[in-house]
């Protein structure tokens, strides 16, 4: 098995991983099942880009998640789903169970015409049925692309477009805490302003009454009862996408990342196997939205492929209180336990009271993603949940890596509060500065990229190659950049520090400013408006917009609603802005760009060292902005 058990078996591996990249992957790779074998591990060019691993090697992913397991596991627990609701039923899925669901489902997406290579949109609470779905894509050779259900009516409508996907899957309606959200009203309004979509299968979640248009939307419910349940999985290549997964970008628009089926799911299940140090029998609970790369690699296929229950969770931390997370670590047994760094400062702020009731003596590991983990976070994790005695693994990775490169393997390696600590084996980080220059040695800090490929990183982004090759190989040449800056300590430990370029981190969630700024200037009245992140001491940032208006005679507390309300409708609640600061002028340099660093210190409240201003346009308005600052 592809595990690693201690941390000098840990360096061997990570030495033979650089030294034969091919035969350590080629290794990995062979625990799968496969339709045929491959006749070359990887070719690869990080100029054009193009990266192919275990060519010509056919498989189909689910084949791997499901099928291969019935043999031994038939009857183990696949999915235990825990709704919103905690006085609702708890459903416990077997691996038999969801290899008929997923084939049912599969038979029904293609009664509706879908074949092998064909987009097909989610658009789903998170419930068993999202899983069924995007595994239902998967065996038929669909590729999937879900979009949270977070995301706005527009947000929707532009994904669907870009992907040109046929099928629409979403529900009635979903629970979210105490709220309910009409998903199918959001998605007719999308559906509106999209042609490509000829069926829209709706799942029965909430009971709420929702218009069905003739001969484009279906129920689940009734679908399902038309075809049989055993459907054979397509034979894909390992080179053919898996899937789109959308993800913000320093530009407006965002990028519909690519995965491919064979290199995603070797690496899925080894990062899987190894950072948790999965062991048969362990409970599994990943806390992210399938809407997520988290939820993509470590909701659904890393856990599935190495036969593991996966605990999936429709609501949220603090409903119906702030104990939910570990009312279901006690209630199932968790032993492995992944979540967001916002999660835990927010579970922090209501003290350790709500604690007391819960053992939590099943933990042994537990996870943090999405964002760097402050010292005081990790520590109030490492004391109040993990008792001391859980690893803690903070795994940094990106939609575009498709599986954590940068993570303590749990206890085996040394953990450092707020550091990743160590590369995965395989994954070669490097540090480079503004030139491009590699910064070798340790105790340096500098831009992170990553020299050599790995099996499930981004292959393009969907219908913009050259767009794949800016974004990600062209800042520094040769290298794939990730966006993050980092620090590594005189003991080689990796410390992310944050986004260098123009995306925020809010709750965990990429947001590009320029996306919020495009959101921003739909309000009639706005002429131009800046967004800056800010530290938020339970979000991790939050979204600062400094915005110039028109004049008006709407009272400025409206205003902000106003603007407030087509954000959202823009993109969707995350991404609204939490202060906004009306002003004159926006601090410009002569050519006319927008000096944001400036509008960065601000926001944060630094006001002594505000650098170098010479080449701005006019200084006065910088004055004015720290005048009149929140
Ligand atoms: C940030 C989420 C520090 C980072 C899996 C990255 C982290 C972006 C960590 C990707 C971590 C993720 N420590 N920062 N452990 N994990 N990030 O695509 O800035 O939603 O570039 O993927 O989140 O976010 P994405």
């Amino acid at each position: 098995m592809n595990k690693i058990s201690s941390i000098s078996e840990y360096n061997e591996e990570y030495q033979k991983s650089i030294e034969n990249p091919e035969q350590f992957w080629q290794d990995k790779a062979s625990t799968f099942k496969w339709r045929s074998k491959w006749n070359k591990v990887l070719s690869w060019d990080f100029n054009t880009p193009k990266v192919e691993w275990f060519i010509g090697g056919k498989l189909n992913i689910t084949e791997n998640c499901l099928d291969r397991h019935l043999e031994l596991k038939s009857d183990k627990i696949a999915i235990i789903w825990e709704p919103n609701n905690p006085e609702e039923a708890t459903i416990k899925i077997t691996y038999k169970e969801l290899y008929k669901r997923v084939s049912t489902f599969s038979n029904v997406l293609k009664s509706h015409g879908a074949k092998k290579g064909d987009r097909i949109c989610l658009y789903m609470p998170m419930v068993p049925e999202l899983a069924i779905a995007t595994l239902a894509c998967a065996r038929i050779g669909a590729v999937h692309s879900v979009v949270f259900a977070g995301f706005s009516a527009k947000a929707l409508a532009e994904r669907i477009d870009d992907a040109k996907c046929n099928i629409l899957i979403t529900s009635d309606g979903l629970f979210r805490g105490d709220k309910e959200l009409c998903l199918k009203a959001i998605a007719d309004t999308a559906l509106n302003n999209c042609n490509s979509i000829k069926s829209c299968i709706v799942l029965k979640r909430t009971g709420e009454k929702v218009t069905m248009l003739e001969n484009r939307d279906y129920w689940w419910h009734e679908e399902i009862l038309k075809v049989n349940d055993s459907c054979s999985a397509e034979i894909m290549d390992s080179e053919d996408p898996l899937f789109i997964l959308y993800t913000s970008g320093s530009t407006g628009k965002p990028k519909g990342v690519q995965h491919h089926c064979g290199g995603y799911m070797v690496y899925a299940e080894y990062s899987f196997r190894n950072v948790f140090q999965y062991e048969e029998n362990d409970i599994y609970w990943c806390t992210a939205d399938i809407g997520w790369i988290t939820g993509h690699s470590y909701i659904i296929y890393g856990p599935l492929l190495a036969g593991a229950t996966t605990i999936m969770f429709e609501g949220i931390p603090t409903y119906p209180d702030a104990g939910r997370f570990w009312d279901i670590c006690d209630k199932h047994q968790v032993n492995i336990f992944y979540t967001a760094p916002t999660a835990i400062r927010a579970l922090q702020a209501y003290g350790t009271k709500v604690l007391k009731k819960y053992s939590l003596n099943s933990l042994k590991t537990l996870g943090s993603v999405g964002e760097p983990i402050n010292e005081e976070a990790w520590q109030w994790y490492h004391k109040n949940i993990g008792k001391e005695k859980c690893a803690i693994v903070d795994t940094w990775w990106q939609t575009e890596t498709g599986g954590i490169l940068i993570s303590p393997l749990a206890h085996i390696t040394k953990t450092k509060p707020t550091f990743a600590t160590l590369p995965l084996p395989g994954i070669q980080p490097c540090l480079v500065n503004s030139e491009g220059i590699e910064i070798k040695g340790n105790g340096v800090q500098g831009n992170l990229c990553l020299k050599f490929p790995w099996p499930s990183m981004i292959r393009t982004i969907y219908g913009d190659h050259k767009r794949c090759k800016e974004v990600y190989f062209s800042t520094y040449k040769g290298m794939y950049f990730t966006g993050d800056g980092c620090k590594r300590d005189e003991d080689g430990l990796y410390r992310i520090t944050g986004r260098v370029d123009d995306v925020i981190n809010v709750s965990g969630h990429r947001i590009g400013t320029a996306e919020v700024e495009n959101g921003i200037n739909e309000h009639p009245l706005v002429i131009e408006s800046a967004v800056v992140g800010f530290p938020h001491p339970i979000k991790g940032q939050g979204i600062y917009a400094y915005i110039i208006l028109e004049n008006s005679s709407i009272s400025e507390d409206k205003l902000v609603t106003e603007i407030l309300e087509t954000v959202k409708n823009e993109i969707g609640s995350i991404a609204k802005p939490d202060k906004i600061q009306f002003v004159g002028g926006l601090p410009k340099t002569r050519s006319g760009k927008i000096m944001r660093r400036i509008l960065r210190k601000i926001a944060e409240g630094s006001l002594s060292n505000m650098g170098d201003t010479s080449t701005l346009l006019d200084p006065l308005v910088v004055d004015q902005i720290i005048k009149n600052s929140k």
